[in-house]
């Protein structure tokens, strides 16, 4: 398939979109390779690992309850290239999917529906005992039990850490193989399996574009870039594809 293969000569009905914290970044919240190279202040393998959690459970509680506070601010909300995903999502006549690793839930609170947080949800947890689910909006920590199994300390939030298998995987790879358009909106393309998701839909004959701020790691898999804020250039894309 030739290189920059303009998008309004393909037929296009099933779309899979990917984003990543760029997409938030423009409702405030911090993405998470900032040019210091820590992950919100912190070493990711302190943190973001189920080793961390078990060697420091008061410390991984408090940095997932600090960004759950965060998540509630009044001041963060969606923003416009939610919205227009979510827009597109209701309009569009083919099929659609949103898949985010984002753990923020500014996609829900959008609109979107259709949508898989492959790397879990910060207004989720979990009791490792008896896998029971429910949501949380407030701190969380070891002095809690579970209000299923009453097990005690057994509560954790409800992300996929590194090392763990994101969510879902089996429906976004059969999304991935049957969609016609790919999208990667704001990530850089560091973590996988995210960051493979457009070689498997390039392979099986989509078209894909990648809009972020700077070239991604994965930025030569793309036919297409959209260099800009997510805020201003996917509501823009948006326009394109349902005016077509
Ligand atoms: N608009 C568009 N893109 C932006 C914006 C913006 N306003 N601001 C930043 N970006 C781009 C950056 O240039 C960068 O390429 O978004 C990307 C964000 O990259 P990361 O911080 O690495 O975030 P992401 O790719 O989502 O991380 C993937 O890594 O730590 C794990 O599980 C965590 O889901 C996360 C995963």
């Amino acid at each position: 398939m030739p290189k920059h293969e303009k998008m309004h000569n393909r037929v296009i009905r099933n779309i899979v979109v990917l984003t990543g914290a760029g997409i938030s970044a423009d409702s405030g919240i911090q993405t998470f390779r900032g040019a210091d190279g820590l992950w919100c202040g912190h070493r990711v393998q302190d943190v973001a690992t189920p080793e961390a959690f078990r060697a420091d459970p008061h410390l991984v509680h408090e940095f997932y309850n600090m960004r759950r506070k965060q998540l509630l601010e009044p001041a963060i909300r969606p923003n416009s290239a939610h919205v227009a995903l979510a827009d597109l999502e209701r309009n569009w006549p083919g099929e659609y999917l949103l898949v985010t690793q984002n753990i923020d839930d500014l996609h829900d609170r959008a609109g979107s529906k259709n949508l898989i947080h492959m790397h879990g949800e910060l207004l989720r947890i979990f009791c490792t005992k008896c896998g029971q689910k429910s949501d949380c909006r407030t701190d969380i920590g070891t002095q809690h039990s579970c209000e299923n199994c009453a097990a005690p300390a057994t509560l954790r939030p409800d992300i996929v850490w590194f090392g763990e298998m994101p969510y879902r995987m089996d429906d976004i790879y059969d999304a991935l193989s049957a969609c016609d358009l790919f999208v990667s909106i704001g990530t850089s393309g560091n973590v996988y399996p995210a960051a493979g998701f457009v070689s498997h839909a390039v392979m099986s004959g989509a078209y894909a574009v990648e809009l972020n701020l700077e070239p991604s790691l994965t930025s030569g898999a793309f036919h297409e870039h959209i260099a800009g804020r997510a805020a201003e250039t996917v509501p823009a894309f948006v326009k394109t594809l349902l005016e077509r």
